[in-house]
């Protein structure tokens, strides 16, 4: 029976235990650029004992970035400083990550504490942005425009040449984000994609685009590699994207070979009542994980090494992701450690603060 710290193997990768840094974005990018921020905030994690160090939405072209700020993978220029960063990451024993993000009508938006509202031009924003439909996520939000089929032929392509170069710059596994609202979530749900072409209406046009960039995607990342997709498990809307589709939708990646869904919730709708509590979001990675046969993370308000464990040592998901916690306590695997009774990979420089009881 696995524990929080037994290891864990996808495809030719072995991750050192099954804790996650989930993607958090930093909005401290200048041009898409990753800079010492990251190197510390991403180094910081991996020194506490994570096991995959994952980096935030990193947009895979200009005009898919939620804020001016984001990270972005969309030219080799961009290459550099997060293969300095994913150095360090291997070398400490941790796996280094990334995830792929397009914001679709999420786009041109301003970091959450300057209040998240749509950025202008003359502000560093951008028009138009795009949607698989023109409506808005909210009152008073950009209006999308409604991407073209060549518009999205080029996303696609543009998420395998950000994967292509997440390669380059050493990332060992990848994250497609189709969660939260943004542009694949946005096709994926009924409640943003209107659309009555082959990329809208039925589950099966529906789930066209997020298909089409696996597969692209899947192409140019090698076998030896994992794949990860991050989906809203639901909306939490009658007649929204819902668990039973999140099912149908995992069977079918795990086909074009994805090897873990990682099961958030929400962002399609801004008026999604949402009971969360600790763990709320775990039964959807219980129920993808059983039911279509997949890997799976949980996230979302996992805190206590015992709450963590436990997910672990019950076969409820194959590894957890943490967020907050990991803000508050970088050292979060470490502790834990000592606190389980598990072993981690304490840095040398660092071993006689963890001793295990
Ligand atoms: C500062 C911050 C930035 C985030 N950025 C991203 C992101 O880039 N991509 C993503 O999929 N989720 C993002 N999230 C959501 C987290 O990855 C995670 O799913 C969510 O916070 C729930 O986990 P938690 O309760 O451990 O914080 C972000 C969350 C926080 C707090």
């Amino acid at each position: 029976m696995p524990t929080l710290f037994s290891p864990l193997q996808l495809r030719d990768v072995q991750l050192r235990n099954r804790i996650g840094v989930s993607p958090m974005c930093q909005y401290s990018s200048v041009d898409g650029f990753a800079n010492d921020w990251h190197l510390v905030h991403l180094g910081s994690r991996t020194v506490g004992g994570a096991g995959l160090v994952m980096a935030e939405a990193t947009a895979v072209t200009p005009e898919g970035r939620i804020s001016p700020q984001d990270l972005g993978l969309w030219k080799d220029e961009q290459i550099e400083m997060l293969a300095r960063i994913f150095r360090f990451i291997a070398a400490q024993g941790a796996v280094p990550a990334v995830q792929l993000a397009h914001a679709g009508r999420k786009a041109s938006t301003a970091p959450p504490w300057e209040g998240g509202h749509a950025v202008s031009e003359a502000d560093g924003g951008w028009r138009p942005i795009y949607g698989p439909s023109a409506s808005a996520f909210d009152l008073g939000d950009i209006m999308p425009h409604e991407i073209d089929v060549t518009g999205i032929r080029n996303v696609v392509e543009a998420f395998a040449k950000a994967a292509q170069r997440a390669l380059t710059a050493g990332a060992r596994m990848i994250e497609i984000h189709a969660a939260h609202g943004y542009l694949l979530h946005e096709f994926l749900s009924p409640l943003s994609n209107q659309r009555t072409d082959e990329y809208g209406s039925s589950f099966e046009n529906r789930t066209r685009a997020t298909r089409e960039v696996v597969r692209a995607v899947r192409t140019v990342w090698p076998e030896r590699l994992p794949l990860l997709v991050r989906i809203s498990a639901t909306d939490w809307v009658e007649g929204g994207w819902d668990a039973d589709q999140s099912v149908e939708l995992a069977r079918e990646l795990k086909r074009l070979g994805v090897d873990m869904i990682d099961c958030s919730s929400g962002g399609a709708v801004p008026n999604a009542r949402i009971p969360i509590a600790p763990g709320y979001q775990v039964p959807f990675a219980e129920r993808i994980r059983r039911e279509a046969d997949l890997a799976t993370a949980a996230v979302g308000m996992i805190t206590s090494p015992e709450q963590a464990n436990e997910l672990i040592t019950n076969g409820r998901a194959d590894m957890i992701f943490m967020a907050r916690e990991f803000l508050r306590e970088p050292y979060w695997p470490l502790k834990a450690a000592v606190h389980l009774g598990g072993t981690a990979q304490v840095p040398i420089q660092y071993g006689r603060a963890f001793v295990s009881r």
